[in-house]
């Protein structure tokens, strides 16, 4: 099962066009949570997950740890918001804190996955604008023990053109579906 966690509060936006072009044709269940409508609150480091295991928040962020345990894929898919991934995204990322906490304070093996990919879409262009959602995307792979198995579709200048209207664009998606199939 593929995991895909949105961070674009646009349904018809760049970033929800570049991942449905990604997963199109792709024959394996797929679930996509969104940050902006499932509305999981953020870690409030309460250091519950320093002791036990999940999280003392009761909310959809359960849901979403199950999804993490059954899903073997994940795509992370978010536009640029002032060079960091969207402000919804981020706080659902924070509740992965259990996991954190579980490999590196209980010392305990987390959920892993097979694949992982970022897929970010920005309006401008700059020389470092991505570096902060790789290094983002870099925790993750530690947590879940992907650090070999990633890709990254990092799209700038959308403000310019369609992402999904561009050819370079086009092969690079091409690319990491293949690499999602394989
Ligand atoms: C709040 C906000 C902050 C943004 N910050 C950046 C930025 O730092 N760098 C950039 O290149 N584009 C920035 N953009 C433009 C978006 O990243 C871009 O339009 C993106 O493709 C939107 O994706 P979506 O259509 O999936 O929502 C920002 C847009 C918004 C609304």
């Amino acid at each position: 099962m593929i995991l895909i966690l949105n961070g674009s509060p646009n349904k018809y936006g760049n970033t929800k066009k570049v991942m449905n072009e990604v997963i199109k044709d792709i024959d394996e269940e797929v679930i996509e949570i969104n940050a902006y409508e499932d509305k999981i609150a953020p870690c409030i480091d309460c250091k519950f997950c320093s002791h036990k295991s999940g999280c003392s928040i009761k909310d959809r962020g359960l849901d979403l740890y199950e999804l993490i345990e059954k899903a073997d894929k994940l795509i992370v898919a978010s536009p640029l918001y002032f060079a960091t991934l969207s402000g919804e995204l981020v706080k659902l990322l924070s509740r992965f804190q259990t996991y954190y906490a579980g490999k590196y304070v209980r010392k305990i093996v987390n959920p892993s996955f097979k694949k992982a990919v970022l897929i970010v879409t920005a309006g401008g262009n700059w020389p470092t604008m991505f570096v902060g959602v790789q290094e983002t995307f870099k925790v993750l792979s530690y947590i879940f023990y992907f650090e070999d198995n990633k890709k990254e579709l990092l799209i700038p200048n959308c403000d310019e053109r369609s992402p999904i209207q561009d050819e370079s664009v086009l092969e690079e998606m091409k690319q990491l579906r293949a690499f999602l199939i394989d």
